[in-house]
């Protein structure tokens, strides 16, 4: 009985962590698969622009390479993460992709 206990503890805490990292991971995922060093393209971060520049740049379309592969869902948890991080944040992050 104690092990059924602990295990569910186990799987809740790693859900848990999972949902608050999930914005990073995707970034890394959907973003940081050109945007690395000797990439396709420069790294960026979240740290790079203020969060009204990130909401307006996918807005307005200005990324210069076609993202619809990237779902609905994965684009809007990757705006969210770049918001919550962005320079003008809390907690801005520079150095998620390295430079
Ligand atoms: C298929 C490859 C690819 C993917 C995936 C990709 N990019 Fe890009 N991105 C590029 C290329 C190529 C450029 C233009 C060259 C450059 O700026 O290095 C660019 C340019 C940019 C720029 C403008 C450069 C700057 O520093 O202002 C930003 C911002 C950007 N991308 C953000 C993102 C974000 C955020 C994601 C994830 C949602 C993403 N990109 C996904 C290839 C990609």
């Amino acid at each position: 009985m104690k092990h059924i206990v602990l295990v569910i503890i186990l799987l809740l805490s790693v859900f848990v962590c999972n949902t608050w990292a999930g914005g990073r991971d995707v970034f890394i995922r959907e973003c940081g698969s050109c945007h690395r060093i000797n990439g396709k393209a420069d790294p960026v971060n979240p740290g790079d622009k203020a969060a009204i520049v990130w909401k307006k740049y996918f807005k307005r379309k200005r990324h210069p390479v076609d993202l619809s592969k990237i779902s609905d869902e994965d684009m809007a948890t990757i705006l969210k993460y770049l918001r919550d991080h962005a320079a003008d944040s809390e907690q801005p992050e520079s150095a998620v992709i390295p430079k």
